[in-house]
């Protein structure tokens, strides 16, 4: 700051005024109101050398110091009415709703394809009177195996390559093989009867081509009741196989071997390309394969104490990413992996 002992009534005004006049906003015009008329100002030291003075030059000199005030205090109060009044107007074009302004709206995501199909399955099974449960990703050799009828050195462990964690004894954790444990822990946890599906992610080392993901999806169904036979699987897959694909949309069982259902089988729907009629992805069968079922054998319901003299249920799991497949058409399972978003868009 400048030397204000020798400055004049008239040349603090002058200054003061100056910078009043230059000042942009009211923020700025406040610092300077406590700059020129605050405790520490020109004036205020001006003001506090009066009494040097002697009497007859104290009374003219003070007069002039307050008509300095009076003037600068004026010119501050007239500049912060200008600066308010165009920050205000300012602050409205900023804020002014413009109803003619194009904004454009925000690219929305949607589900995978296999969310939304896990999501669909569920509604359906729910529509059918089931709950829905689920089970961990990363299983005990017990519940994988074991407890499903799969003794240790079965032969039947072959079909289903195994990714074995290093946690405990040698391979007796594992990322699970299908669903088909999570019925083991619905038993374990509730009682009979039980109308369940179970849906989720499952790992084998299956090297990935056009059907096989080594991460892929399936949804288990379990049903335990007394008097539950073989027609109410089969009745019970046609009547899915209908809410989910649709009218003339049917399903057929084929025998087959899992160690944890007997009998056992696997079961096809009308195939989606076609409608039954035969065309190449069919084999000309009219048939596409969905997933395996069958009745739940005696020593599965032994394991979590179930009487089977007392019980009896069936059992159904299926891949969901196979599913999807057939819905939607697509001919390569590795491009529900892929992490290129315009595949997925299209859906
Ligand atoms: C099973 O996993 C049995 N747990 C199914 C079952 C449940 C039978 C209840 C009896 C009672 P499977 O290994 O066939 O069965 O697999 C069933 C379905 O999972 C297959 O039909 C296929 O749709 C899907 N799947 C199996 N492996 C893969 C894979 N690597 N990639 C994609 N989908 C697969």
């Amino acid at each position: 700051m400048t030397d204000v002992s020798d400055r004049t009534p008239e040349t603090l005004v002058t200054d003061a005024l100056g910078r009043v006049a230059a000042a942009t906003t009211s923020g700025e015009l406040d610092a300077l109101d406590t700059e020129v008329l605050g405790r520490r100002s020109a004036l205020a030291t001006a003001k506090s050398g009066l009494a040097k003075l002697a009497p007859e030059e104290r009374r003219a000199e003070g007069r002039a110091l307050n008509d300095a005030r009076a003037r600068i205090e004026s010119a501050l109060a007239e500049r912060r009415g200008e600066l308010v009044a165009a920050e205000g107007q300012a602050r409205d074009r900023d804020e002014r709703l413009d109803l003619t302004e194009v904004v454009p709206t925000r690219r929305r995501g949607h589900l995978h394809l296999v969310t939304q199909a896990r999501d669909h399955l569920e509604d359906v099974f729910v529509g059918m009177g089931y709950t829905v449960a689920e089970g961990p990703e990363a299983e005990t050799d017990w519940y994988n195996f074991e407890a499903l009828n799969f003794p240790a050195g079965h032969p039947a462990r072959d079909m289903y390559d195994t990714f074995y964690l290093d946690m405990g004894a040698s391979e007796s954790t594992l990322l699970r093989t299908h669903t088909s444990p999570v019925q083991i822990r619905v038993m374990e946890a509730g009682e009979p009867p039980i109308y369940s599906v179970m849906p989720g992610r499952c790992y084998r080392l299956d090297t990935p081509d056009a059907s096989h993901l080594p991460v892929f999806h399936q949804i288990e169904g379990l049903v335990v009741d007394r008097g539950i036979t073989m027609g109410d699987l089969a009745g019970t897959l046609d009547a899915f196989t209908e809410a989910y694909f649709g009218k003339g949309f049917r399903s057929r069982l084929r025998p087959s071997y899992f160690p944890f259902t007997e009998p056992s089988a696997e079961f096809d729907i009308t195939c989606v390309f076609c409608v039954g009629a035969g065309c190449r992805t069919c084999g000309r069968t009219g048939w596409l394969e969905l997933g395996g079922c069958g009745m739940v054998h005696p020593n599965v319901f032994l394991a979590v104490g179930y009487d089977p003299e007392v019980w009896s249920g069936f059992a159904f799991g299926f891949g969901i990413d196979r599913l999807v497949m057939m819905r939607h058409g697509i001919d390569d399972i590795r491009e529900l992996a892929s992490p290129d978003i315009r595949i997925l868009q299209q859906f």
